[in-house]
């Protein structure tokens, strides 16, 4: 992925991002892990209550390689991730196309950054991440067919990325939205109180408090 390389030696520059990255990465592949073990709970067909199990047991242990390399780099324990319970959300169909997308970023991102880690002369992280892309290839893959399975046709699973991506994009809106809120309120009020500060001068200038009893 363009934007991971060009990204690369920002976060990969110090062990305290490097950290603070991996730790990222764990909580994601700990979320999607639960995210999996609800849909193969869901799931009317055995064969993909099979698939979505497997592929849960590769994101913990994603989940896990992770935190360690991230402790490695004098991180903390990652706070773990939570399930956004997409499978009821978003139904089968929408769940693949979201599982499909996220496995198809993971991959060019975990490709780009191995590349940089392996520049950088980090050959240990550069392996691990080779690794956990290839896995993420896997998946990519399985999701695709599953998708084009249940859509009935690929342009029926090219509809459902679409949505997938759409619905995606709107998340990260409502999300940036609602942490930048707490911002403009701030800012917007201390303006507000320099804006109203000549005001409150003129009062007290016209007229100043007295102390005491106001006589009548
Ligand atoms: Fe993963
Ligand atoms: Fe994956």
């Amino acid at each position: 992925m363009r934007l991971a390389s060009l990204l690369a030696p920002f976060t990969l520059g110090s062990p305290r991002r490097r950290a603070r990255l991996l730790a990222a990465f764990a909580r994601a592949e700990h979320a999607s892990m639960l995210d999996l073990r609800l849909a193969a709970a869901a799931t009317p067909s055995p064969a993909r209550q099979a698939a979505y199990l497997s592929h849960a047991l590769d994101e913990e242990r994603h989940a896990r390689t992770f935190a360690a390399a991230a402790r490695e780099n004098g991180g903390s324990d990652p706070v773990l991730g939570d399930a956004e319970d997409l499978f009821a959300r978003r139904g089968e169909l929408g769940f693949l196309a979201f599982v499909h997308h996220g496995e198809s970023r993971g991959r060019r991102q975990f490709a780009a950054l191995a590349t940089r880690a392996e520049r950088l002369g980090d050959a240990r992280l550069a392996t691990t991440l080779t690794a956990i892309a290839t896995d993420e290839a896997q998946h990519e893959s399985y999701t695709g067919a599953l998708l084009v399975e249940l859509s009935g046709s690929e342009a029926g699973a090219r509809k459902a990325l679409r949505r997938a991506r759409a619905w995606e994009a709107w998340r990260t809106f409502r999300r940036v939205g609602r942490a930048m809120a707490g911002v403009v309120w701030t800012v917007s009020m201390t303006l507000l109180y320099f804006a109203l500060l000549p005001f409150v001068l003129l009062v007290l200038v016209a007229r100043p408090a007295r102390r005491g009893l106001v006589p009548r």
